[in-house]
Order: C-alpha cells, then structure tokens, then sequence
C-alpha cells in the first residue's frame, strides 16, 4: 500500500503504529521500503551517518537534494521525507519556500522536515501553502546544538514543558501534517500526542507516541561513534560485514576466491594464437 500523508494521519487515533526509518541511498531505500516501512526520513543525521560530521551543521541543501533523488528511487510505497539542513530555513520566508522546492523538485521527496516550534511557524504555513507538506521536529533539535549546549533531554522543567506543549499545537496551527519528538520524557510526549491531532513520531520520546522513529545505522547496529540511550539494535549489522570483509580477505589470500564458477570463458585455439 502506497503511505501518503494522508494515510498517515489517518492512523492517528487507530491502534495502527506509525513505523519510520531513514535511510540514505537507494539500496537502503529498497530494503526498508520492501520491509513494509511507512515513511522513510532522508534524515540530515546523513551528516553524521554518511559524511562523517560530528554534527548536523555543515549539511548542505545540495547534499539533501542528492541523497533524496537516490532514496525516492527506491521507495515504492514508504512516503519519502527529507529533511531541511540548517540555515535553509531558519533565515528567511523566502528561504524557507526556496529551499523546501529545491528538495521537492530536484530531491523528489513526498514531504519536507524542519527543526522548530512556535518560531518557525511563519516558514512552516509559507511552505504548506506553497503545497509541500511540513513534518515539524521539536523537542532535541540537533541543529540547535550550538545553543543548547550539548545534546540532553528537553522539557524537564514545567516551563520547558510548557513551551514544548505549545510549540506542538502552534505547528499544526500553521498546517504541519506530524511532528517528530526528539529526546522528550514519555509522559510530557504522551501528553503532548494526546493534545494535537497530528501524528507524533517519536525517537527517546516514550511509548506514547503516534509512532516511532530510529536512524538506519543505529538500529541495525552499525553505528557505533555515540549510542544513545533511546536507542535499541534490532541487528548486529556491523558485525557481519565486518565477517563478510574477513572472509572475502581471507579467501583473496587462499586463492578460493574467485572460484571457477565466478570466472569468464574464451576459447583455447584463441588463447593458442596469443603465446
Ligand atoms: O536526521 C534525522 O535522522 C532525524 C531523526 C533523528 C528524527 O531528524
Ligand atoms: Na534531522
């Protein structure tokens, strides 16, 4: 079945879960997308996972754009949506309507993601209404690293909860169609879910939520560099690449790779003619 944001708002509110992964390329597209996913987020955590950054910041629309095409390839039925770096957004209006058709247009996205609340609603109901739809992010927003200072729990103060409350409903006041929450304690994501009517995806955001989300590298335990606690290893991936890469080496060295059965044919009285 084709996800559109359509069916996934229709799943708010149905014992139905909303499942979410990212990916980065059209390999992995395939992979999830055949797997039944129900929307693949082309996340700008692609700095981390694929460029190697140690944060989000440096992510360029351009790499979005190339990353996106590559997974809108290979998705079938999960509803693409990529993700907005930062400053595309975040300086102007403008901007903001730009740049999220730049990802729509030469990215093939079915959906754009942006990080912020109440302050970026003026961008989020431009882009709605320019019909590209918005998925918010609120909560730990790791293109605010800088300001925050570190990457923690957000929400733990009544202010802060408060805040984050608010920020949901003004986002789907300016028209986003779901909200991602980042690293928010489960009951405040619990009472935020049950206060909007947009579907929450959350990631460290309890068991509340509409449905979840988890960066591919993460959960098929690939990725090493920083695990965070909200995140669990369905596979160990990385380790059997890193056997696969073992035994390909070793077998090179034993000479039982390529094997007969990998290798091309010529015809004798040609090779003859060769010595
Ligand atoms: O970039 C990303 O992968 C994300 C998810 C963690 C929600 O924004
Ligand atoms: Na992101």
């Amino acid at each position: 079945m084709k996800n559109t944001t359509a069916t996934l708002r229709q799943m708010k509110g149905t014992d139905k879960k909303i499942s979410m992964i990212t990916a980065y390329d059209y390999t992995m597209a395939k992979i999830v997308d055949e797997s039944g996913v129900n929307t693949i987020l082309v996340g700008d955590s692609l700095g981390n996972t694929i460029l190697g950054y140690e944060d989000t910041i440096s992510v360029t629309v351009d790499d979005m754009i190339h990353h996106s095409a590559a997974v809108a390839r290979g998705a079938k039925n999960a509803l693409v949506i990529t993700d907005m770096p930062f400053m595309s957004y975040q300086t102007s209006v403008y901007d903001a309507v730009v740049n999220a058709g730049r990802i729509m247009k030469e990215g093939r996205a079915g959906a754009v993601k942006l990080e912020g609340g109440q302050d970026m609603c003026p961008q989020i109901s431009a882009i709605v209404k320019a019909s590209i739809p918005v998925c918010a992010h609120l909560g730990l927003t790791p293109q605010s690293i800088n300001a925050f200072g570190g990457f923690k729990v957000q929400g733990k103060t009544e202010a802060a909860a408060k805040k984050l409350i608010e920020d949901a409903k003004a986002v789907e006041e300016a028209g986003a169609f779901m909200l991602v929450m980042e690293c928010v304690p489960e009951k405040l994501a619990k009472i935020v879910t049950e206060t909007v009517s947009i579907p929450t995806i959350g990631i460290g955001a309890g068991r509340y939520c509409d449905g979840q989300v988890l960066v591919n590298q993460d959960m098929f335990g690939m990725y090493s560099d920083f695990v965070p606690k909200f995140v669990k290893q369905f596979a160990n991936v990385g380790d059997v690449m890193r056997g696969a890469v073992k035994a390909y080496i070793d077998e090179i060295n034993a000479g039982t790779f390529p094997g007969p059965e990998h290798t091309y044919k010529i015809d004798d009285e040609v090779i003859e003619k060769l010595y």
